[in-house]
């Protein structure tokens, strides 16, 4: 399965960054069997996408519907238009901080797919619900509850995320990263039969230069959701390079 890396670059990044863009997208090209994407801030979608070569530029969220009095919103066919080839939908950020619930994230993915976009869905567990055993549950029901049942693999990937790991520089254990994808792969077989074993399954959480080798050497580990180490070519092409080993 071919490898991918997206860098989410969150609430950061401006004009001046497209020089950052560039250079990770020339990188990128020393890596043709790795997909590599970045989930940049709406407001450098376009620029970016203008000269992006083979680098996915894509979107951190998208609306669930077409059009119409959402404030502040955008939605699938507007990423598009912008040069979005791609959305995270389901970030554990949105779900806390916006209220998002499984059902939200399903519409979202659905209109993401919908509209042609490549679709990441996020999914993991809090500190609170690991240390009670209960990792594996929440994701299964996360999963449960907001893929799209009838989604293509070649569309959609599913990230890993544990709250806990997320820019708190506490990286999931190789052993509970392999488990915990294990466990995914289960439930998507449940969900969707044979299409299970082509979705790519991507880790995120704290993911470095240093650690990306070890995390991306695992088992069903199909690339990574890179946020802090995303933001510059220095650290983030090594992440790549390790893709393609
Ligand atoms: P991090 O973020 O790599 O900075 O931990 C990952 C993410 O939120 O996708």
């Amino acid at each position: 399965m071919r490898k991918l890396i997206v860098g989410n670059w969150k609430m950061n990044g401006s004009l001046a960054s497209l020089a950052e863009i560039d250079a990770i997208a020339q990188a990128g090209q020393d890596y043709p069997k790795v997909d590599v994407g970045l989930a940049l801030p709406a407001t450098l979608i376009a620029p970016a996408a203008a000269h992006a070569g083979g680098l996915i530029i894509g979107a951190q969220d998208v609306h669930a519907r077409p059009s119409g009095a959402f404030t502040g919103s955008l939605s699938a066919a507007m990423l598009c238009e912008a040069g979005a080839r791609l959305t995270i939908v389901g970030h554990s950020e949105r779900r806390a901080m916006q209220g998002e619930t499984d059902a939200d994230v399903q519409a979202k993915a659905m209109a993401g797919l919908a509209a042609g976009l490549h679709v990441i869905l996020c999914v993991g567990e809090t500190l609170a619900e690991r240390e009670a055993g209960h990792a594996e549950s929440v994701v299964a029901s996360q999963l449960e509850l907001s893929l799209p049942g009838d989604a293509d693999p070649a569309k959609l990937a599913i990230a890993y995320e544990p709250i806990w790991a997320i820019g708190t520089g506490k990286v999931a254990s190789v052993a509970d990263v392999a488990a915990m994808h294990a466990a995914i792969r289960a439930k998507l077989a449940e969900l969707t039969g044979p299409r299970a074993a082509q979705f790519r399954l991507l880790y995120g959480g704290s993911v470095t230069a240093d650690n990306a080798p070890g995390l991306l050497a695992t088992a069903d580990v199909d690339g990574a959701l890179v946020g802090g180490a995303s933001l510059t070519a220095a650290n983030f092409v090594p992440i790549i390079a390790a893709a393609a080993l």
